[in-house]
């Protein structure tokens, strides 16, 4: 049995999740109009990891017999300057989805809540890869800084995925 404010946050990270969702099918949108087949491509797959984030959480609620709300998301902003500008915004985006899921290991301590604490152990770990991830493309981009050549390059390499 989870306490009201766990059940209260766990819903509020169902809809962190999804608005990660719709941030990255924006920048997915506009990385399409511009040419940037690869970025767009990494972005439409990031977004739909991003819906499995969320109904993880909605699955956890349903086992714990919580109250699941459906959240109403706002509208992503939708023009950007640079594949350095999607992918940096990216990056502090997953820091404060970290800090979000942080914040629910201390409530679940604070609760002694061990199973939510047992379970949000994954989007710990999932967090260091998703900074990691995000990290290392803006590490590159500031490397070939606006050669077209380079930045083409990474492009394609994010087709990739
Ligand atoms: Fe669901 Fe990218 O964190």
């Amino acid at each position: 049995m989870i306490t009201a404010r766990m059940e209260k946050e766990l819903n509020a990270q169902i809809k962190a999740e999804y608005e990660s969702a719709f941030i990255y099918m924006s920048m997915a949108a506009w990385a399409h109009k511009h040419a940037y087949f690869g970025t767009a491509n990494f972005m439409w797959k990031q977004a739909k990891e991003e819906e499995e984030h969320a109904m993880k959480f909605v699955d956890y609620l349903k086992d714990v017999d919580g109250n699941i709300e459906i959240p109403g998301l706002a509208k992503p902003e939708g023009s950007f300057k640079s594949l350095l500008d999607i992918f940096e915004k990216g990056l502090e985006h997953e820091k404060y989805i970290t800090s979000r899921i942080h914040n629910l290991v201390t409530i679940a301590d604070e609760d002694g809540d061990y199973a939510t604490s047992d379970f949000l152990q994954w989007y710990v770990s999932e967090q260091v890869e998703e900074e990691r991830n995000f990290r290392d493309i803006v590490k590159m981009l500031k490397m070939v800084s606006d050669h077209a050549n380079g930045i083409m390059m990474i492009d394609s390499k994010l087709g990739a995925r």
